[in-house]
């Protein structure tokens, strides 16, 4: 508890020491725009969240929140673990996840609106999250007193501080990571990969000649479709 409280202050002092003079030279060096805001940059400022900081390169979600917020009409809130978050994750979690998981698990922390601490007391529940909505991608935001708490369904956990906000993007610190139901429970029983095979075949369907193709679904509904074309042009010909 102390020395966290110390390492704060120490921080803010830090803080109050080196950054007025360079918010006060930046004006005068940078007449030019000031550009849309930079995600990674905000997150390097901030100080511990570096293992998030990679996550996001290498799923190159920061390209696109990036890309994002340069549209001013985008308003983007994320839920940033710190790097205790993750060393406090059973180990080789994020090892043990695909690139397609980690993708997801970086966009569940990412809300597409923007909520400042008084709109948590009004949001409604679950929230969507750039991974997307649903029951294994629920995402719940609750508000007592002053606390904010969060909730997935396995993960429990509040807001513990504001890293940045302006009037587009919001960065809170969460000290833990939010787990989604649909990475780490066991997925339901999806049916059997069917489409496989008649994709194949459907691009041998393209010479329309060949009718040893019409055998799968997929490549008689190409043909359908070609000979519906051909029905089409024939009448447009005919109309002219
Ligand atoms: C954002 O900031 C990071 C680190 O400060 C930098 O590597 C990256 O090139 C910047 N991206 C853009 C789009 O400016
Ligand atoms: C932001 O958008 C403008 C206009 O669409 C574009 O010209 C510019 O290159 C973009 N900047 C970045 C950093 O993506
Ligand atoms: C929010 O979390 C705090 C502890 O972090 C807990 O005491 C409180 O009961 C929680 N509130 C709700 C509504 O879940
Ligand atoms: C989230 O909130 C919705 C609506 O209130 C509720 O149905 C759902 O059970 C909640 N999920 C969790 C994980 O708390
Ligand atoms: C989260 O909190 C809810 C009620 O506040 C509780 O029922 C649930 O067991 C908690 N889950 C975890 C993983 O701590």
């Amino acid at each position: 508890m102390v020395p966290k409280f110390l390492f704060s202050a120490s921080f803010v002092l830090f803080f109050l020491l080196h950054c007025p003079p360079a918010l006060a030279q930046s004006p005068a060096a940078a007449p030019a725009p000031p550009g849309p805001i930079n995600v990674t940059k905000v997150l390097e400022k901030g100080g511990q969240f570096s293992v998030f900081i990679r996550l996001l390169k290498a799923t190159q979600e920061d390209v696109t929140l990036n890309g994002q917020l340069n549209n001013t009409n985008n308003a983007i809130t994320i839920f940033a673990p710190s790097d205790s978050a993750f060393s406090s994750l059973k180990s080789g979690t994020l090892n043990s996840l695909s690139d397609q998981e980690k993708a997801e698990l970086v966009q569940f922390h990412i809300i597409p609106q923007f909520l400042s601490s008084s709109l948590f007391q009004t949001v409604s529940n679950p929230l969507t999250t750039q991974a997307g909505s649903g029951g294994r991608l629920e995402l719940n935001v609750t508000t007592t007193g002053n606390s904010v708490n969060i909730t997935t369904g396995l993960t429990n956990t509040s807001v513990s501080g504001t890293i940045y906000t302006d009037n587009q993007l919001a960065v809170y610190q969460v000290d833990k990571v939010l787990l989604p139901l649909d990475i780490f429970t066991p997925k339901p029983p999806t049916p059997a990969p069917a489409p496989e095979k008649p994709k194949k075949r459907s691009k041998a369907a393209a010479s329309p000649e060949s009718p040893a193709d019409t055998s799968g679904a997929v490549s008689f509904t190409v043909l359908n479709n070609v000979v519906f074309f051909g029905v089409c042009m024939v009448a447009a010909i005919y109309s002219l």
